[in-house]
């Protein structure tokens, strides 16, 4: 059976979803586009091949499709999952799941009694230099990995995916639309990655400040330190100021035997090895070994196969939204110690239903 997508939110991020659903035409159609806007839901109706119908209302786009990708502003994520998954319709949700702890408690508590698939879309955990560090880190081919840091240096201001937008149209910098700054809109992703990668966390710390990013209410740069249980260190550096990057969006993991480098801009996957003593100024590119190349597009349509495939076969989505209120509860920890001057408390963060 092919499935009937309804696109609602017909913003930035909607745009490169729909740029990247070609390969899946086999398996799914769009059956409607949504937006509040109507001339933005035509817009990406006229992306897709058959032109799907274009609403308002999500509610209009129920006869249309079986399955929905929300793609909303994250204070309107709950409301309409709920609410398409009511109407029997299977979600995939743009991160992060929710604004609160109740939200997200009750968008779970309707996949359930719908029988319907909820997926959050972390598609960064579908990126294949990623599924790779982690099957190195799984399998301590390196050795045990004692530090992960990863850097996110991206600028927001005027634009979102692409899309221009004033500072009073940028609800992402609105504390109470978007949930929080920078680390809870972005950098959800990567501390989502980093309990995958690293395991249960014991102890973190985040600071925050939205100096040069005024156009954000709270921090629109983000340094974010965890300790995890088996000693290992996680780091995140996240700022939407950055004019220019070396590092874009890269994954550093020291192991004992050598550092993995996922540079998502070069789509490489380096190991770094054999420096055998402290030399700050070594040049070790004779030691360095491409482990596996790949494309450096967000990998949205692995993540939507994945999705479709949830829902044919009734499987628990890798990226389910009970692991994912387990990284929104690591930050709102952080957030509420650093708003305390103290480290946060991490442990016990609830059930992980992957690594159960
Ligand atoms: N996975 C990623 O890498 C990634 C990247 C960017 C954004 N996102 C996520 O995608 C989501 C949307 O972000 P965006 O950057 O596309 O925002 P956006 O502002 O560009 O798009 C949001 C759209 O929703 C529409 N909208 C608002 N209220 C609506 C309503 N009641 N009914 C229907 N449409 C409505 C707006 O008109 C707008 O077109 C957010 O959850 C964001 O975090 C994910």
């Amino acid at each position: 059976m092919k499935h009937k997508l309804a696109l609602i939110g017909c913003g930035g991020m909607a745009r490169a979803h729909a740029s990247r659903l070609e390969p899946l035409f086999g398996r799914l159609e769009v059956g409607a586009t949504v937006d509040i806007d109507l001339p933005r839901a035509e817009a990406v109706s006229r992306l897709l091949p058959n032109h799907p119908p274009a609403f308002t209302d999500y509610r209009d786009a129920f006869p249309f499709c079986d399955c929905v990708l929300q793609v909303l502003p994250h204070h309107l994520h709950s409301k309409c999952t709920i609410d398409c998954l009511d109407a029997g319709k299977h979600v995939l949700a743009e991160k992060p799941l929710a604004n609160t702890e109740k939200e997200c408690l009750d968008m779970i508590a309707a996949a359930k009694r719908n029988h319907r698939i909820l997926m959050v879309a972390y598609c960064m955990r579908f990126h294949p230099l990623l599924v790779e560090m982690k099957r190195l880190l799984d399998e301590k081919t390196y050795g045990r990995c004692f530090q992960l840091s990863i850097w996110t240096e991206q600028y927001t201001r005027g634009c979102s995916m692409g899309v221009p937008v004033s500072d009073e149209e940028f609800w992402a910098g609105k504390k109470a639309l978007v949930g929080g700054g920078q680390l809870f809109s972005h950098g959800c992703h990567y501390i989502d990655l980093m309990l995958w990668m690293l395991g249960n966390p014991v102890s973190g710390s985040h600071m925050g400040s939205h100096y040069c990013t005024e156009w954000m209410e709270r921090e629109g740069t983000s340094n974010v330190t965890v300790q995890f249980e088996s000693g290992a260190m996680g780091y995140h550096f996240g700022t939407w100021g950055a004019k220019g990057t070396r590092l874009g969006y890269s994954f550093h993991a020291h192991c004992e035997e050598g550092m993995l480098e996922a540079d998502i801009r070069a789509g490489r996957l380096y190991l770094h090895s054999k420096m055998s003593n402290h030399n700050p100024g070594a040049n070790e590119t004779e030691n360095l070994k491409i482990l596996l190349e790949a494309p450096s597009a967000k990998p949205t349509t692995a993540e939507m196969a994945h999705f479709l495939d949830c829902v044919d076969t009734g499987r628990i989505p890798f990226t389910n939204p009970e692991d994912s209120l387990n990284g929104l509860r690591v930050i709102w920890r952080l957030y509420e110690a650093e708003e305390q001057n103290r480290l946060a408390d991490l442990h016990g963060l609830g059930i992980s239903t992957a690594r159960l």
